[in-house]
């Protein structure tokens, strides 16, 4: 076991990241949790109760609990890993402002449990799928939930089996791979939050290489939210969500992905708040997400280029960057059109 520090704590872990960790922790996602920390330091209200289902090291509740003033409690729940749990928690006793209490249940049993919450995260190994229907039945109306997916074999379109078995979706490797990983797993939260009549509404996410890591707001159910394939051309890179006989740029075939939830992927008002109070990564990453439009899929500068055998072009000239890609662009220019028009760049 080796001693962090990490925010405003200081804990035990093990720098392992894999099941068989005896406590585990990954200190490559410091910025995600930074993020969680701004993020309800942006949107917390007073006297909030949390549960963290997979709690690990401790290390995420103990960072909220010290460095936001709006939680009452959280719970820290981990099947195997509470006794270090408490220990870290009275390492930092004197700094946190909330009461920590802790579990070692298996998350499942969540439902058991008599209370309601106002926060619940999920941070599985793997999918989280099988513990969302408990847990999300767990949260208030009006409450938060953040939910992390690291199967992105199966989001991204490797795993095709799986993704269809866990998320009911096609997913597909594309060069936007993982913004279709991420519609999925949003898709699949609203369907599994419509089992209890509630939906959600995305207001923020991280999504990398190997983890994906939303955060919604579960509200009444809303039958208005918009969920449906892509249509992705088998040859080029054409693609949208009406469904074409054929490709328009080259007549290829029109493959279906999905379904997918084609609304919103953040709240642009809450994203603006974040980024006026951060400094860092964190404003690098919020500055691009504030301006990104709410179109679905976004083409790379590289692909242009390669498909116009051209030099490439900086995204920003063509559409607004997304944080989802350093090369990535979103337009509602339909291809055909898109592909004049970035020929005639300078
Ligand atoms: C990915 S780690 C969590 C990391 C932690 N949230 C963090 O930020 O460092 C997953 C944790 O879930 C625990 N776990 C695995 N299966 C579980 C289950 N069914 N119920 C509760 N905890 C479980 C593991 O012991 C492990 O600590």
């Amino acid at each position: 076991m080796e001693k962090f520090t990490e925010g405003a704590i200081t804990f035990f872990a093990e720098n392992k990241q894999t099941r068989d960790a005896k406590v585990f922790f990954n200190p490559s996602r410091k910025f995600d949790r930074d993020l969680n920390i701004l993020f309800i330091n942006v949107i917390g209200k007073r006297k909030m109760e949390g549960i963290d289902l997979f709690g690990g090291s401790g290390v995420r509740s103990l960072r909220l609990a010290a460095e936001t003033d709006y939680f009452s409690s959280i719970t820290v729940n981990d099947i195997k890993t509470s006794a270090i749990i408490r220990k870290n928690i009275a390492l930092n006793k004197k700094k946190l402002k909330a009461r920590i209490d802790v579990l070692s249940m298996n998350a499942q049993d969540i439902y058991n449990l008599q209370n309601g919450y106002d926060y619940v995260d999920i941070d599985p190994f793997g999918s989280p799928v099988k513990y969302m229907v408990q847990a999300l039945q767990k949260v208030r109306f009006g409450g938060l939930l953040a939910i992390t997916a690291t199967d992105s074999a199966a989001l991204y379109g490797k795993a095709k089996k799986a993704c269809m078995l866990k998320y009911g979706a096609v997913s597909l490797k594309t060069r936007y791979f993982n913004e279709i990983g991420l519609r999925i797993l949003i898709k699949r939260t609203e369907e599994i939050a419509n089992l209890s009549d509630r939906s959600i509404e995305p207001l923020l996410f991280d999504v990398r290489k190997h983890y994906l890591r939303v955060y919604l707001r579960v509200t009444a159910a809303d039958i208005s939210r918009r969920i449906g394939p892509i249509y992705q051309c088998t040859k080029c890179m054409n693609r949208g969500t009406e469904c074409p006989v054929k490709c328009d740029v080259c007549g290829a075939t029109m493959k279906q992905v999905g379904p997918m939830w084609l609304g919103k992927l953040f709240d642009r008002n809450l994203v603006k708040r974040m980024y006026d109070i951060s400094d860092g990564q964190l404003k690098e990453y919020l500055e691009v997400m504030k301006d990104e439009t709410d179109s679905v899929g976004y083409y790379t500068t590289d692909q242009m280029a390669s498909f116009l055998k051209e030099k490439e072009k900086k995204c920003g000239l063509i559409g607004c960057r997304t944080v989802l890609d350093d090369k990535g662009f979103r337009t509602d220019m339909p291809l055909k059109d898109l592909l004049k028009e970035y020929k005639n760049l300078q």
